[in-house]
């Protein structure tokens, strides 16, 4: 572990990207706020329960998915500002779940688009590195454009974000796996599936002048209410793959995948608010996958593993 945690001083280093060297761009994206996450820094820890839908197994067979358990899970602001506002509309907004049954973990980590910002490793460090801010607290815009227009797959996610309304409520969000995850049904055939998230209430949004009514942590007042008047629903959904998806890219779409045939895994119901230190005293690990769910194949997915790790040390 020691090789890995060395070199995530908080300014990244020249070269080749490393989980280590994203770690510290995140961190200096966001102006290097101590012992906080580098990335999804904001956010409220809470629990619940999965129950499984009955055509789970057509799926997977893993007993994470096929029996019901237990939910931590975390609901959180994208980026390393842990004061971000919720009434940011440009940020992500994250959901973690850890579903625990009979000793086995799953872990799944979504966020609010349906794809990531960069198509390999190098691409998100120059990335990051191009919002760095400079001595006036900004990034440099030349800088942003310049990379933007050289990889403008890398704006797909901001896109996609820009041109949606501001999210009422962590319950009323719809959140994306990403990654293409191999998964092997209770009859041994092996498939790709996206994860989605879909809120049992539906998507709900504010206006822009609904949205100047709101205070900084709304989102997470808005949590507690819901959860003291009845919980929080969300189906697990399965997005079937077709062959020829692009499996390896996490800037792009499945084609149609809008219109993709799903399948429900299963029902997480939020039932209560659990302590910051339930939910900080470890990581969200995306490593930590079902039985019969396969590592995504993609370079991104690979540095998830180690920066993860790396981010919690830094801030323990
Ligand atoms: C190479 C790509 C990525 C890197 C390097 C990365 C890195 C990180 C790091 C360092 C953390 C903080 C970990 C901690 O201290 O606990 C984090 C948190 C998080 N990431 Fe990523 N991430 C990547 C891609 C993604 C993607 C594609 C998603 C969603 C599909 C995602 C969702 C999340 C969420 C929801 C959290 C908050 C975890 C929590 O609630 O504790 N990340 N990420």
């Amino acid at each position: 572990m020691a090789d890995v945690i060395e070199n995530t001083e908080f300014v990244p280093a020249e070269g080749a990207a490393t989980p280590a060297s994203i770690v510290a761009a995140l961190k200096a994206v966001a102006g290097n706020p101590p012992k906080v996450r580098a990335s999804f820094a904001k956010g409220r820890c809470v629990r619940g329960r999965y129950v499984p839908s009955e055509r789970v197994a057509e799926i997977t067979r893993s007993v994470n998915f096929t029996r019901p358990g237990r939910v931590l899970a975390r609901f959180s602001m994208g980026g390393g500002n842990p004061n971000v506002p919720d009434t940011n509309r440009l940020v992500l907004r994250g959901f973690s779940f850890r579903i625990e049954t009979d000793g086995e973990t799953s872990d799944i980590l979504v966020e609010s688009a349906p794809v990531h910002f960069a198509r390999t490793l190098d691409q998100m460090l120059a990335f990051l590195k191009a919002r760095i801010p400079g001595p006036d607290g900004k990034p440099d815009p030349a800088k942003v454009k310049s990379f933007s227009d050289a990889n403008p797959e890398t704006l797909n996610q901001a896109k996609y974000i820009a041109a949606r309304s501001l999210p009422a409520s962590f319950a009323g969000t719809t959140y994306w796996g990403v990654h293409s995850f191999p998964v092997i049904n209770e009859a041994g055939k092996t498939r790709f599936i996206k994860f989605k998230i879909v809120p049992r209430i539906g998507e709900i949004v504010l206006t822009d002048e609904e949205a100047k009514e709101k205070a900084v942590d709304f989102l997470h007042h808005d949590l507690e209410d819901r959860i003291r008047n009845g919980g929080i629903e969300f189906d697990i959904l399965a997005l079937l793959d077709r062959p020829g998806d692009p499996t390896m890219d996490v800037t792009a779409r499945w084609p149609g995948e809008d219109e993709r045939e799903t399948v429900v895994l299963g029902t997480i119901t939020i039932v209560a608010i659990d302590s910051d230190h339930a939910c900080d005293v470890s990581i969200f690990d995306p490593g930590t996958l079902a039985h019969g769910v396969g590592y995504p194949p993609d370079e991104i997915f690979a540095a998830r593993l180690k920066a993860y790790r790396i981010s919690l040390a830094k801030r323990q």
